[in-house]
């Protein structure tokens, strides 16, 4: 039989500085009530100047492989998800893998943006049921901040998004009395709607150069979002591929303890929440604390939710995710 890729360490960074919504109106112009009223998001943290996605990253990281009893030297595989990447090139994952002090295991940046975690742990989960590797370490790390347009043009989008990081190792697990683990995982993606949440510079979609003074004028190194648009298709999307994974997994929505949601938008997970019927406390949010953090939403969530004692042995824990790609996905296992 085939091992399973169970859950074995969580852990979570965020960098200290708190930024409120009242903080915000300083910048731009929005409030406090119509950033509450529209996407839940209360206060988010922003990194401080000399920190880096991958120092972030290997907060998590360390805290996750102390849950797990294991040392770096442990890891043969490391998979990042973000869409802020450290630089250009190389991922974020090779920052990482020098601040962590790995032996010369193979890491790699998976770009699928909200959906990126969800997308690593069905990359991580073949790779240990193909007996490719026993250890993986799944990060999903995110710095907004610096990306953001902090005034009045961009504040649709900078309300949104704040920086953290979330890691979780991922062991094989033989033990065929012990039903832990991924039991399933769906991954969607729609590309004709790259461009309704996106930052198209600098990209090498430019010619002759990829990012010229005039773009930078224009505000086109800033993410863009049509969020109408991306509203509708998540409160589509999200229910469907989460009921398409219990699936098979041969699991009914009742049988779930925990349901996560990706972190985009309070409204869009309460929907999501209400039409499949699913009681209020069966899900965990903290989009409240830290706002969107993209890729690292949910193993922030998932970080939260054990050390609140939500997924002890034998739980079973949905996670949803939508986002820019057009990418949606959902994972479901026994913790
Ligand atoms: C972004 C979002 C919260 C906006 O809410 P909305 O109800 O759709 O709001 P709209 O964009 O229609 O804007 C309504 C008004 O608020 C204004 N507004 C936009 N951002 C604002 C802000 N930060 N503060 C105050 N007003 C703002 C708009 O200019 C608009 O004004 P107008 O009516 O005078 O034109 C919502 O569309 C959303 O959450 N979409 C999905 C986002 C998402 O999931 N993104 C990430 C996926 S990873």
């Amino acid at each position: 039989m085939a091992p399973r890729a169970k859950f074995t360490g969580t852990g979570m960074f965020v960098p200290d500085r708190v930024v409120t919504n009242d903080d915000l109106t300083k910048l731009m112009d929005t409030s406090d009530e119509w950033i509450r009223q529209r996407s839940g998001v209360v206060e988010r943290r922003y990194i401080e100047e000399g920190q880096a996605p991958a120092d972030l990253a290997q907060k998590a990281s360390e805290r996750a492989l102390e849950a797990a009893g294991l040392e770096p030297a442990d890891l043969d595989f490391i998979v990042l998800a973000t869409l802020s990447a450290h630089a250009d090139f190389p991922g974020t994952a090779f920052f990482l893998h020098e601040l962590l002090g790995v032996p010369e295991i193979p890491c790699f940046d998976l770009r699928a943006q909200c959906s990126g975690f969800v997308y690593s742990l069905g990359v991580a989960k073949s790779m240990i049921e193909a007996r490719q590797c026993r250890r993986v370490l799944v990060v999903g790390c995110e710095v907004h901040s610096t990306g953001l347009d902090l005034s009045d043009r961009g504040r649709d989008v900078a309300v949104l998004f704040g920086d953290g990081a979330g890691a979780v190792v991922l062991e094989a697990n033989e033990n065929a009395a012990d039903t832990a683990g991924l039991l399933a995982v769906r991954l969607h993606a729609e590309g004709r709607y790259a461009k309704k949440l996106w930052i198209e510079a600098p990209g090498s979609g430019f010619t002759p150069v990829r990012l010229t003074h005039e773009m930078l004028d224009q505000g086109r190194h800033f993410p863009r979002m049509e969020g109408r648009f991306v509203f509708k298709h998540a409160v589509k999307r999200m229910p469907e591929v989460l009921l398409e994974t219990l699936d098979a997994a041969g699991l009914k929505l009742q049988d779930v303890d925990l349901f996560l949601f990706h972190q985009a938008n309070l409204r869009i997970n309460e929907y999501v929440a209400q039409q499949l019927e699913i009681p209020a406390d069966k899900c965990l949010h903290n989009i409240q604390r830290y706002g969107n953090c993209s890729a690292a939403s949910i193993p922030m969530l998932l970080d939260e939710a054990v050390r609140e004692g939500l997924l002890r042995p034998g739980r079973l824990v949905s996670m949803t995710t939508f986002g820019s790609g057009f990418s949606w996905s959902s994972a479901v296992a026994r913790w």
